[in-house]
């Protein structure tokens, strides 16, 4: 797939389709006032006739074209100016990649909005633009036939800025596209297509294309590590545990590392504590965090971002068989704290314990865990929004602001000692589940004992990780949330 920047009129370019997005109750642009003309008044007279209206969300197709090289218009509305963000432009371009995209080898024009008193740059415009052209012309495809929807083959994107500035925006909503998309497909393969070594692999061969290094450590290894509480995760499941670690030198030695930590469960059923099928029914999406931190990786790397950043997935399959960990069982971590197991389905916490306080070990300055951690941030907050946990208010504000800037939606939820009550255990140091209440919030207080002092952020995207349901701007299945708050993190962490 291809992506660039014009300059040229939109009358003289040639495409399968031009994307025209018009905001609500605004005189159209120059540009498009031009191409009103080459139509014959065409779109000024559906705007009269408020047969389009630029409401946020709708489209209007327009077929057989003759006047212009392209024959075939969409027309989205953005909604108004003032209620224009990054979130609202994201659905109304998605919405339309979405509804051009069901045939195979199609070649877009996209007219960038020129958006007047507005709270986007006009790179921002260019990137966020690049990126839901990528990210909506693909679907839940993987295992079908006959494919719904098709990657466009070339999108260019017109408009009216700096040439140079605007091809580098251009192309990083390329890559942030790609890398979305990347996360996405992880998500989306079944449990039988990844699992911990093929996700390995899968790291590995991310790495040869993007040119990070790749460390992989196999049950051996993570035993001599002492990661005692992963293990007992994966000792259930005939697949064995992988942890895949991708290394990111952007800056000097000396320079700091971004830590990224992401929960890698190809398959969640509970173990011993069995799901009820319902409840197992999507949980090949619990890799959604290590799928996260593989994305923004393959960003990273390409982006070719002036930091030093790590990746870790942990990965491991909880399953049931006769060596399953079992309730009442005591784990030893890697960092020497002991832990009761009361609940074998909170096995997410069990994985992101040895995980953190190896990053700990290998010299993270600054980490970041990203995980489907549990069911009670989502009746917390709904499936759309990322509960953040951290134990220092700095680190947790930079990524939040990050989170703003990427149009991705987070919420900051209370870390008070008392929470940690619940997780003191009668034989060990720690148990593994609390109370029935504020159930999100005590499964960051456990992970809080494996970051020593270092500055961390939790996010738990067991909501936004994965979509039930399509929806006119975005397919079910995987999201790929974070992927670009992450890579907005270390583009800050760089210049910081
Ligand atoms: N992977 C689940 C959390 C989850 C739930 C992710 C729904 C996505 C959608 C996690 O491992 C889990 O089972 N958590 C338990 C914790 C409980 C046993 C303390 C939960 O949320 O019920
Ligand atoms: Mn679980
Ligand atoms: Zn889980």
């Amino acid at each position: 797939m291809s992506t660039q920047f014009t300059n040229e009129s939109l009358s003289s370019l040639t495409a399968d389709w031009l994307v025209l997005a018009l905001v609500e109750s605004a005189p159209l642009s120059a540009s498009i006032t031009e191409l009103d003309q080459a139509l014959g008044g065409l779109i000024s007279r559906l705007i009269e006739s408020e047969d389009f209206t630029g409401k946020a969300g709708t489209t209007t197709t327009l077929l057989g074209i003759t006047e212009i090289k392209t024959p075939r218009i969409l027309l989205v509305g953005l909604g108004t100016a003032e209620s224009l963000s990054l979130g609202s432009l994201e659905k109304a371009m998605t919405t339309a990649a979405r509804s051009i995209s069901s045939k195979p080898k199609t070649n877009i024009i996209v007219a960038l909005p020129e958006v007047e008193n507005n709270v986007l740059s006009a790179e921002q415009l260019a990137t966020v633009t690049s990126t839901s052209m990528i990210v909506g012309a693909v679907g839940q495809d993987l295992y079908r036939a006959e494919a719904a929807h098709s990657p466009f083959q070339t999108i260019t994107i017109a408009g009216t800025g700096d040439t140079a500035a605007s091809q580098q925006a251009v192309d990083r909503g390329r890559i942030l596209g790609e890398s979305i998309n990347l996360a996405r497909e992880m998500v989306n393969r079944h449990a039988g297509d990844i699992f911990p070594v093929s996700f390995a692999d899968r790291v590995v061969e991310i790495a040869k294309l993007t040119g990070l290094e790749a460390e992989i450590l196999d049950e051996k290894q993570l035993k001599q590590e002492k990661m005692g509480s992963m293990l007992a995760v994966a000792q259930g499941s005939d697949q064995p545990p992988r942890l895949a670690i991708l290394k990111y030198q952007g800056a000097d030695a000396s320079a700091p590392t971004l830590a990224l930590v992401g929960k890698g469960v190809t398959f969640d059923s509970g173990g011993l504590s069995l799901k009820p099928s319902d409840g197992m029914k999507t949980m090949k999406c619990d890799m959604g965090g290590a799928a996260a931190v593989l994305g923004a990786m393959h960003a990273i790397a390409q982006l070719k971002l002036p930091v030093n950043v790590i990746g870790y997935m942990g990965l491991v399959e909880n399953m049931i068989n006769g060596s399953s960990y079992k309730l009442g069982d005591v784990l030893t971590a890697r960092n020497g704290k002991t832990i009761e197991v009361l609940n074998t389905d909170a096995e997410g916490r069990l994985v992101l314990a040895d995980v953190l306080a190896l990053a700990v070990d290998r010299g993270a300055s600054n980490l970041i865990d990203l995980a489907t951690l549990t069911g009670a941030c989502v009746v917390a907050l709904g499936e759309e929004v990322t509960g953040v946990f951290a134990n220092n208010a700095d680190w947790s504000k930079a990524v939040q602001d990050a989170a703003q800037a990427s149009g991705e939606d987070v919420w900051e939820m209370p870390m008070f000692p008392q929470f940690a009550e619940q997780l003191k255990s009668d034989v060990a140091d720690l148990k593994n589940v609390g109370t029935r209440w504020g159930g999100a919030i005590t499964a960051a207080k456990f992970l809080e004992n494996f970051v020593s002092e270092t500055p961390w952020v939790h996010l738990d995207i067991a909501g936004p990780a994965f979509a039930a349901a399509n929806a006119p701007h975005r397919e079910g299945g995987g999201t790929g949330c974070m992927v670009k708050t992450l890579v907005e993190v270390a583009a800050r962490y760089g210049s910081a």
